[in-house]
């Protein structure tokens, strides 16, 4: 059976490392059916198109979508951010994110392995808020936080099932010691959903404690969850902490349902046809993306040939040629 997927490889070194995650997965002997989307910076530069909802009617009629990375240098910040990326997370209802940090030990140093899940479609992304008196000196920004039930529900139970298939610990990250309003909402739901599962462990961390445990003592973690906001900085974190943010994949989910892959890196404009360009994120991007498609066997073989220890170096594409020959 193949699956239909939707490729954006996007700007800067987004379509380099993409190719190479394709080129892993042929390798891994998974069969996919894709059409290309030009799409992001660049395409917004050459004819004023961001994501029309005809491409988003086609998108919900595939299996999932893989991209590499949007961003260009010349494009205001916020128009490719909110036009391309949040409307594709908004529009698909992508509401998780599900960020793994691993790291293997070695001599001298503890290994981690834990999962962020980041609310995906809420939280001070939602763009509720606005400029009054632009640009005069009485001028005043709004940028509110929007909380459903709903939404903090389904990220909670997801991180609870995720947690019951581990270790069995998950802790919830907020900081409802000043954000009495939104962090009362996601304690109180946190709490109810976790009644439904009394065999996972809970605990609770402030953002900001949350990333000194980040640095000095990750071990700690298993499973966390929450907002979009807090999700976003600290999964930044969790890249750095965990070997480089070139090694972080990404899965936007909406479970049953299409969803997007792609690495947690940006577009890096600077070394755009260098080689330097680690696929690896991509690559690991690519092996969720086939847990999604039904395909968890050939995501394993490709996780676990990126994780052997001879390290992984050369350009680009020696790095997807040396996993390539590990399948
Ligand atoms: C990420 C990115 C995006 C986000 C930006 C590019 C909109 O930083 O996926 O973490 O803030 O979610
Ligand atoms: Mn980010």
């Amino acid at each position: 059976m193949t699956h239909r997927v939707g490729i954006m490889g996007g700007d800067g070194i987004g379509p380099e490392v993409v190719a190479e995650g394709l080129k892993v997965i042929a390798a891994a002997g998974v069969e996919l059916d894709c059409v290309d989307y030009d799409l992001g910076g660049e395409r917004f530069l050459k004819d004023g198109t961001i994501l029309p909802d005809s491409v988003v009617a086609e998108w919900r009629g595939l299996d999932a979508l893989y991209c590499g990375a949007v961003g260009t240098p010349d494009v205001p910040p916020g128009v490719i951010e909110r036009g391309l990326l949040l409307k594709m997370r908004f529009d698909l209802d992508l509401y998780i994110n599900y960020r793994p940090f691993l790291k293997a030990a070695d001599e001298g140093a503890e290994g981690h392995d834990f999962v962020v899940i980041r609310e995906n479609t809420e939280g001070t992304y939602a763009g509720e808020g606005g400029l009054l008196r632009a640009n005069t000196p009485h001028e005043v920004a709004t940028q509110g936080s929007v909380n459903t039930r709903m939404g903090v529900e389904r990220a909670c139970r997801y991180a609870f099932e995720l947690a019951m298939g581990r270790r069995r610990h998950l802790t919830m990250v907020h900081k409802t010691n000043v954000l009495t309003f939104s962090g009362d909402l996601w304690e109180r739901t946190f709490n109810e959903v976790a009644a439904d599962y009394p065999e996972v462990e809970t605990a609770y961390n402030h953002v900001d404690a949350a990333c000194i445990y980040f640095v000095q003592d990750p071990q700690r973690y298993d499973v966390i969850v929450t907002d979009n906001l807090f999700g976003d900085i600290l999964t930044d974190l969790g890249g750095a902490v965990s070997g480089g943010i070139g090694l972080a994949p990404t899965a936007n989910l909406n479970p049953g349902q299409v969803s997007m892959f792609e690495p947690v890196h940006g577009s890096a404009p600077d070394i755009v046809g260098t080689g330097k360009a680690n696929p690896i994120a991509a690559v690991l991007s690519g092996a969720m993306m086939l847990d999604h498609l039904g395909e968890s066997e050939a995501a394993n073989r490709i996780r676990s040939a990126c994780a052997e220890p001879n390290t992984l170096v050369g350009t680009t594409s020696e790095i997807g040629d040396l996993i390539v020959a590990r399948l």
